[in-house]
Order: C-alpha cells, then sequence, then structure tokens
C-alpha cells in the first residue's frame, strides 16, 4: 500500500493509471476507521481495479463549536485497516495541502442541505460538497463509496454529481451496527458508560417505528410524536430532530410510501454532549 500525502502527487498518480486503463475506487473518510469503514472498503475493492481511501478531518464541514479540535487522529491503527482490507493508496493530506491561505471557492447544494442536521449544522454539507469535489478532482475515482449511516450526505452528494454532470459512480453501502444495534461511528467513543449503555435504544425506537408501518400506520406526525416520547422520557437522551423525508430530495411527507420513505434521527446525548444520528429507510 503507498501512502500519499501530497495532493499533487495523487492527482499525478490517478492520471497515470487512468492512462493505463485502470478504474479506480475512492472511499473518502475522516479515518479513526471502524468496521464501518471497511465495510465500504469491502464494497469498493471488487468494483475497481485501484482502491483508494482518503484520511482527512475536513475543518469545512465542522461548525464553530463542534469537535474539529478533538476528533480523533490514528492514523498508524487506518494504515493497518487499510492495508488489512486490500487498499491500494491512503491519501492522508495535511490541511495546508488542501486549502491554500487563499481557498474561497466552496460547493453548494441548496435543496437535500437544508433540513435534518443542515438545519442545526448550517456550512456542514457545503463543506462536505467541497471536499468531496475536491477529492473527486484529485483521485479521479470511477466509482465512490459512501455509508447509508449518512443518508441526508449521500442524497446530498448525489444531487451534486447529478447537477454537475460530475462521471462517477456513486455508491452506497448499508449501515453497520454493533452487536446490541447501535450503529457504528467515531463519535462513539466520547459516549459515557451510562449513555453507552441506553445508546441503542436510538435504533429499538426506530425498529419499533418500522414495525408500527409495517402494522399499518401511515401518519408521519404520529411515528414522530411516538420516537420523540419514547426517547424524550429517558433524561440521557435530548432527541434533536426525527425526520420523516423522501428518500432522493430529503423532502417532507406527511405519509409513508413504502420504499422510499427514510426515517432519520439526530438525538444529543446529555452527559456527553455527544450528537448521534441514525436512520432506517421504510
Ligand atoms: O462521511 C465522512 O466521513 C465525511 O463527511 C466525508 C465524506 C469523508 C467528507 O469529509
Amino acid at each position: 500500500m503507498k501512502v500519499i500525502h501530497d495532493a499533487k502527487e495523487l492527482q499525478q498518480t490517478a492520471l497515470a493509471l487512468r492512462a493505463q486503463g485502470k478504474t479506480i475506487a475512492l472511499v473518502p473518510t475522516m479515518g479513526n476507521l471502524h468496521a464501518g469503514h471497511a465495510s465500504l472498503m469491502d464494497a469498493a475493492r471488487s468494483r475497481a481495479d485501484v482502491l483508494i481511501v482518503s484520511v482527512f478531518v475536513n475543518p469545512t464541514q465542522f461548525g464553530p463549536n463542534e469537535d474539529y479540535e478533538k476528533y480523533p487522529r490514528t492514523l498508524d491503527a487506518d494504515c493497518e485497516v487499510c492495508r488489512a482490507h486490500g487498499v491500494d493508496i491512503l491519501f492522508s493530506p495535511a490541511p495546508a495541502t488542501i486549502y491554500a491561505p487563499t481557498f474561497s471557492t466552496y460547493v453548494t447544494e441548496s435543496a437535500c442541505s437544508q433540513g435534518l442536521c443542515g438545519r442545526s449544522r448550517p456550512t456542514h454539507f457545503r463543506g462536505v460538497c467541497t471536499i468531496v469535489n475536491i477529492l473527486f478532482n484529485l483521485a479521479l475515482p470511477h466509482v465512490a463509496v459512501f455509508g447509508q449511516k449518512d443518508a441526508q450526505q449521500v442524497a446530498v452528494l448525489k444531487r451534486m454529481v447529478q447537477d454537475l454532470h460530475i462521471p462517477v459512480e456513486m455508491a452506497v453501502a448499508p449501515i453497520v451496527r454493533e452487536s446490541d444495534g447501535l450503529a457504528l461511528s467515531s463519535r462513539n467513543q466520547y459516549l459515557s458508560p451510562e449513555e453507552r449503555a441506553v445508546a441503542p435504544e436510538i435504533r429499538a425506537a426506530l425498529r419499533e417505528i418500522s414495525e408500527k408501518i409495517a402494522a399499518g400506520t401511515e401518519s408521519a406526525e404520529t411515528l414522530a410524536e411516538f420516537f420523540m416520547n419514547k426517547l424524550g422520557a429517558n433524561p440521557l437522551f435530548e432527541p434533536e430532530y426525527i425526520e420523516i423525508v423522501d428518500n432522493a430530495t430529503m423532502l417532507p411527507l406527511k405519509k409513508i410510501t413504502r420504499g422510499n420513505t427514510l426515517i432519520a434521527v439526530a438525538v444529543r446525548m446529555t452527559q456527553s454532549r455527544t450528537r448521534l444520528i441514525d436512520n432506517i429507510v421504510a
């Protein structure tokens, strides 16, 4: 596995690979790799000749009071995960390599990014779209793989790729969970022991919602109320939102349309202030 730190070097390498007729898959990450990221690598591995993983804690997608500084940076361990999953190139740039001091160009998607997480994180998706564009321009992938855990990110990036005619196939891999149902996230390590013990209740509530839908409940309002009451009853949870939206547009739905409805939630844990997200497609 080759480790590249320099943006130009990655671009030259990708150009040379393309000139040789090789196909490239990219898995963009912020590092601190866990089994969820490994599943993205496994999904990408079989899709192209060369697998590139980027590890970059992207400053532009964090708000002023968010966890950019404390976000875990574990490059040595990340290298091991990448090696074990057949990664050919690990791209790990320093922020100054990506964002020049004069940097002033951002990519803004202005529909799918407005609700859900976009409401409390108003500049987050602008940062995500910008860095993913940059990574596409450096790694020149034929296909890129993202996780369904960040369902709104997937919708926003798919829209960006469509709108800007970017020649990259967007693939999505399912959420990977702990055995008790908690969705894997690098932020789970911020949880206090008490919070970690109850965190799987988020997924449990989503499963109950699935069961209610299967039993015939169609009203988004009824389901949202159920979720807020259920989690709101435990002082360790501060539910931020439950949104029942069209899976592609992220626009709110009043009635569940089976097969294309995303039920997405964000919950703030009150001891550590960790924000957890999860979702199901009904
Ligand atoms: O999902 C993430 O880890 C990040 O948002 C991404 C796509 C790597 C962009 O920094």
